[in-house]
């Protein structure tokens, strides 16, 4: 089989990995991919978004499926460009329709469906110029902390966490002003909840599913958890208050409701569910769906799935993911992200990395690189994951922690404290 990954990150690399561990794996081509990914396939040099491009790259190169890394295509539609057009639509696309992209597309149509299905969340309404009003009597019924969402995609910075009730009025107002365009057009105003964070990730062919690994993802740039939000700084596989008790809630409460509710609604969904979820005292409640794998939670979850990727994909695209194994491995995965200096702020690029062949026992995915010549360079804010697989979480953490000092490039910086959190909770 032809596959074409669109993206270019680490979670792409890591997706890429694990196709090409595949024996129905023939050849792969990533648009536009990076220096890592380069080394498992062919890199095309095409936006994901582009999709008379795409076409092109697909019917040229004999491709057989399309598998969709970020969110942006997908909520673009390009499973339904592929479904609408007479030379493409035998090519498969994994990721939802248009419509069930709006799980992660839209907050708003979000929250509806959840309170539709009876899925945990935050109590929430959602408010637009003409409601301003009524935002700030809802506001004035909660409790602090406000969290103020933008119903659109907003580049991962369109929530809001605030202390007072003034500051969350006036950046309501903000908000519906245009803070973040056309997507806070309409904001949900919702109750915050208290606890702790996990990823879950579900793969469905829009009948049945298979829970993969779940991850826990490190979001700010200092250790601790402060200072600015960012594209991920590390992940762990497993999370260890996710149980198996809790898990089976997570399974009847969520993913099931999830996959029950989009059958009902009649929208078509064949691909990767991301629930975003908060543990709130043992009960699973979702913060957020993503309708894409996370990053740099794949790099983690890729290594501890027991399972041939093209293999499930394959089910997935054909409507038989029932009949297809997928298990999880018992070791512990750890990945930690080496980002550029000043990051998630203003930072340089092209800047030589070396030390990458001393990378041992442990996978090096490329997040941020470009090839230049025989080196290989900085190209974005997140450069390198270094994931590593182990017996424990501390052994793969202490592997990945060795392997991140091996790569040199000026300005490198990674955060110490990955899963410290999680391993301090079980002692
Ligand atoms: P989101 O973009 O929806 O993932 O929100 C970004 C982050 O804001 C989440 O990862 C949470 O840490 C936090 N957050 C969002 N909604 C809530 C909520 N209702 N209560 C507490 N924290 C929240
Ligand atoms: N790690 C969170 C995300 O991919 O959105």
């Amino acid at each position: 089989m032809n596959i074409l990954l669109l993206g270019s990150g680490g979670r792409e690399h890591a997706l890429a990995w694990k196709m090409r561990q595949s024996k129905a794996l023939s050849q792969l081509f990533v648009a536009p991919g990076n220096a890592g990914t380069a080394s498992l396939g062919v890199n095309v040099a095409v936006d994901p978004n582009n999709f008379a491009a795409i076409k092109d790259v697909a019917l040229k190169n004999a491709i057989d499926m399309v598998a969709v890394g970020p969110e942006e295509p997908l909520v673009r539609g390009i499973f339904d460009y592929f479904a609408n057009d007479d030379a493409l639509k035998h090519i498969p696309v994994i990721g939802p329709s248009q419509k069930g992209a709006m799980l992660e597309g839209s907050k708003d149509f979000a929250k509806q469906f959840m309170a539709k299905y009876g899925i945990p969340t935050a109590r929430y309404k959602s408010f637009t110029r003409g409601s301003v009003a009524d935002g700030f009597a809802f506001l004035e019924s909660l409790r602090p902390p406000y969290v103020l969402k933008a119903d659109g995609l907003a580049a991962g910075k369109g929530v809001l966490i605030l202390d007072s009730l003034s500051e969350a009025k006036a950046q309501l107002e903000e908000m519906l002003n245009g803070m973040f365009g056309e997507a806070s057009r309409t904001v949900v105003v919702e109750e915050f909840l208290s606890g702790v964070e996990l990823s879950v990730f579900a793969l469905s062919d829009g009948k049945s599913y298979k829970i993969l690994p779940e991850a826990k993802d490190y979001k700010r740039i200092g250790e601790g958890d402060t200072g600015p939000n960012t594209g991920g700084m590390g992940s762990v596989s497993p999370v260890p208050f996710a149980t198996p008790e809790f898990m089976e809630k997570v399974r009847t409460r969520i993913v099931e409701p999830t996959i029950r509710g989009l059958r009902a609604e009649q929208i078509t969904y064949r691909g990767f569910i991301f629930f975003g979820l908060i543990s709130v005292g043992g009960e699973p409640m979702v913060i957020e769906y993503n309708v894409r794998m996370g990053d740099p939670e794949t790099e983690s979850v890729m290594l501890r799935l027991d399972a041939d990727l093209v293999d499930l994909l394959d089910g997935v695209a054909k409507g038989n993911l029932s009949e297809r194994t997928c298990r999880n491995l018992p070791q512990a995965a750890a990945s930690v992200v080496c980002v550029s200096g000043g990051y998630p702020g203003a930072y340089k690029k092209g800047i030589a990395i070396s030390g990458l062949e001393k990378v041992q026992g442990c996978i090096a995915f490329h997040a941020g690189t470009k090839a230049n010549g025989a080196n290989i360079e900085t190209a974005g804010g997140r450069v390198l994951v270094l994931s590593s697989l182990a017996d424990t979480l501390p052994q793969a953490l202490e592997k990945s922690y060795a392997e991140a000092a091996k790569v040199e490039y000026e300005g490198k910086y990674f955060r110490r404290d990955i899963g410290k959190d999680v391993l301090a909770v079980g002692k």
